[in-house]
C-alpha cells in the first residue's frame, strides 16, 4: 500500500495522475463511470462506488464483467470506463474493455501487471504496485485496487471540484495513514483471529453481514472464505436478513457483522442481536468501541473515514480465512 500511495504522488506530495490526461472538460462531459471486473476485483471496485459518487456526483455503476460483455449495455462516449483486474488477463474482462472502445468510452485499465493484455488495450493504464500475487487468492491486490481507485476518486473530485475541499484532504490524510494502521491492525489483532478460527474452523455455514461499504467488505470476506478454506458462506446487507435469509440461522451458526460506518453501526447492532436471539456465535469488525456488548468476538480495526474503511476491515477477514484453512 505505501507502494501505491506513492506511486501517485509528485515530490510535493501532490497526487500526480497527469499521464491520465483528464481534462476538467472531458470529466464534465462525463454522465457515467462504469468499473468493470471478476470476482475480487470487482468487489474492488464496489467498494469505491459510494465515494466516487459522493465525491464527484457521477453516477457510478459497477458491472461482473461476465455479464457486462453480453448484455448491450448503454455504454457510449460519455462513459468513463474502469477495469480493475490483479493479472490484466481476465477473458470476461478485457471482452468488455473492447466492447466499451468499440462504443466510443474512454478505457482506463487498473492492473498490477505491467504489459498484461488488459493494459496494453485500454486508452490509459495505472498500476497498483501490489507486487506478485503467489497464491491464488487475491489479498494485497485487493487492498491495493481499493486504495488506487480511492486515490483516483479524489483526484477527479479535485479537478472537478465536485465536493468540499476540507473533505478532500481529509480523505488524503486518511490514504497516508493507512500503511501504519494495517500495521497497527495486524499487530493487535492476529491472536483473536487465530483464537475464532480454531472455533469455527469445523463449521459448515458462516454469514457475513454489513451494511453500506461494510457490505461490499462482507461480500469478499465470504469471498476469500469459500475460496481458501472450503466452507460455504453468503453475504447479506443486514438489513436484508430478516427477508427470508434469517431462517437458516440457528444454535450455534456463525455470524460475522462487519460495523465501520458509525452512522450504520446501531442498525447493524440491532441486526446481529437478531441472529444472537437464534443462538448465533458472532464476531464483529468495528472501530466503535463495543467492549460492552455480548457479541462472542469483537476485533477492533483503528478509527478511519469509512470510504477507506474496506482497506483495513478486510484484513482480519482475510486473516481469518488462513487461519481457518490452516486449522483445517
Ligand atoms: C479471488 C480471486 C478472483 C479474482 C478474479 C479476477 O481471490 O482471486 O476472484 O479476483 O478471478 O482476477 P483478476 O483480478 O486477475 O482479473
Amino acid at each position: 500500500i505505501r507502494n501505491t500511495i506513492n506511486s501517485r504522488l509528485n515530490e510535493n506530495g501532490e497526487y500526480d495522475f497527469k499521464d491520465l490526461n483528464l481534462s476538467k472538460e472531458y470529466l464534465k462531459s462525463i454522465n457515467k463511470i462504469y468499473i468493470v471486473a471478476c470476482g475480487t476485483a470487482m468487489h474492488a471496485g464496489l467498494a469505491v462506488k459510494n465515494t466516487l459518487e459522493k465525491l464527484c456526483k457521477i453516477v457510478t455503476q459497477v458491472e461482473v464483467a461476465s455479464e457486462f460483455r453480453y448484455r448491450d449495455p448503454l455504454v457510449d462516449s460519455n462513459s468513463l470506463c474502469i477495469f480493475v483486474s490483479q493479472s490484466g488477463e481476465t477473458a470476461d474482462t478485457l471482452a468488455a474493455l473492447n466492447l466499451c472502445k468499440l462504443h466510443g468510452a474512454k478505457t482506463l485499465a487498473i492492473t498490477n501487471v505491467i504489459g498484461s493484455s488488459i493494459t496494453r488495450a485500454a486508452d490509459y493504464s495505472i498500476f497498483t504496485h501490489a507486487g506478485p500475487e503467489i497464491a491464488v487468492a487475491s489479498t494485497k491486490a485487493y487492498t491495493c485496487q481499493v486504495t488506487l481507485l480511492t486515490m483516483l476518486a479524489i483526484h477527479l473530485a479535485e479537478i472537478l471540484e465536485s465536493c468540499d475541499s476540507q473533505l478532500i484532504e481529509t480523505l488524503k490524510l486518511n490514504v497516508l495513514s493507512l500503511p501504519n494502521k494495517l500495521q497497527e491492525c495486524f499487530n493487535k489483532n492476529l491472536d483473536l483471529v487465530q483464537d475464532f478460527s480454531s472455533k469455527v474452523y469445523e463449521e459448515s455455514d458462516v454469514f457475513f453481514l454489513g451494511r453500506g461499504v461494510d457490505y461490499t467488505t462482507a461480500l469478499e470476506g465470504s469471498l476469500k472464505l469459500k475460496e481458501i478454506s472450503y466452507i460455504h458462506s453468503e453475504a447479506y446487507p443486514a438489513g436484508e436478513l430478516k427477508h427470508g435469509p434469517i431462517a437458516l440461522i440457528e444454535d450455534g451458526t456463525t455470524v460475522i457483522s462487519i460495523m465501520t460506518d458509525k452512522n450504520l453501526t446501531p442498525k447493524s447492532i440491532s441486526n446481529t442481536q437478531e441472529v444472537i436471539t437464534r443462538g448465533a456465535k458472532t464476531l464483529i469488525i468495528t472501530n466503535d468501541d463495543l467492549s460492552n456488548s455480548n457479541f462472542d468476538t469483537v476485533i477492533n480495526i483503528p478509527e478511519i473515514h469509512p470510504y477507506v474503511s474496506p482497506i483495513l476491515a478486510i484484513v482480519p477477514l482475510q486473516l481469518l480465512s488462513y487461519y481457518i484453512s490452516k486449522n483445517k
